[in-house]
């Protein structure tokens, strides 16, 4: 995988509910350096409970070099704090554009399952690839973390890197 191109981060910067700390915004997991984290509180604070924070929170990326076909997920580990580990995640594409990715229209399920990171590999370490078996090319995906290791107040995570072709 190279470089992702585009992306469009709908939370903001905080230390709150549905944010990212500043130093940990989205680029980080895509820059191809394991040191920097991506980090999302999700819920924390709405409800209060640590098993669902962080939970649902999600990007989509757009590749500007145009259509492509992601057959494999890898997910590389932060420097700390394991409970926040993704452990299921859902890869999905789209061809939609601008405002229908981003209120979540037209997403097509690719991948639901793990993330790689079921048997702890480390910190900034990668997990196994997941590969899957996809003949549908986008233009857009999205990834989402749907439960990760253990109770925590985020969920984090260094890379996400996609394979395929034309990544
Ligand atoms: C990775 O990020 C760290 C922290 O920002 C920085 O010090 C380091 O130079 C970066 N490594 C590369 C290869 O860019
Ligand atoms: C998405 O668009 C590309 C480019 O037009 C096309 O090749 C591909 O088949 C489309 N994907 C789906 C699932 O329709």
């Amino acid at each position: 995988m190279h470089e992702v191109s585009v992306i469009f981060p709908l939370s903001i910067s905080g230390n709150s509910y549905g944010n990212y700390p500043s130093t940990q915004s989205l680029d980080k997991a895509s820059g191809n350096n394991i040191t920097t984290k991506y980090l999302n509180f999700g819920s924390y604070l709405y409800l209060n409970t640590y098993d669902i924070c962080g939970l649902n929170t999600r990007f989509y990326v757009t590749l500007k070099r145009g259509v492509s076909l992601a057959m494999g997920v890898q997910i590389c580990t932060a420097d700390d704090m394991s409970a926040r580990d993704p452990i299921i995640v859902t890869l999905e594409g789209s061809n939609s554009t601008n405002i229908d990715l981003t209120y979540g229209i037209n997403w097509n399920l690719i991948y639901n399952g793990n993330s790689g990171l079921t048997n702890d590999p480390g910190r900034l370490t990668c997990g196994q690839t997941q590969f899957f078996c996809n003949s549908k090319q986008y233009m857009s995906y999205r990834f989402l973390v749907t439960r990760k290791r253990a109770l925590a107040n985020s969920v984090q995570y260094s890379e996400v890197r996609l394979l395929g072709f034309n990544f």
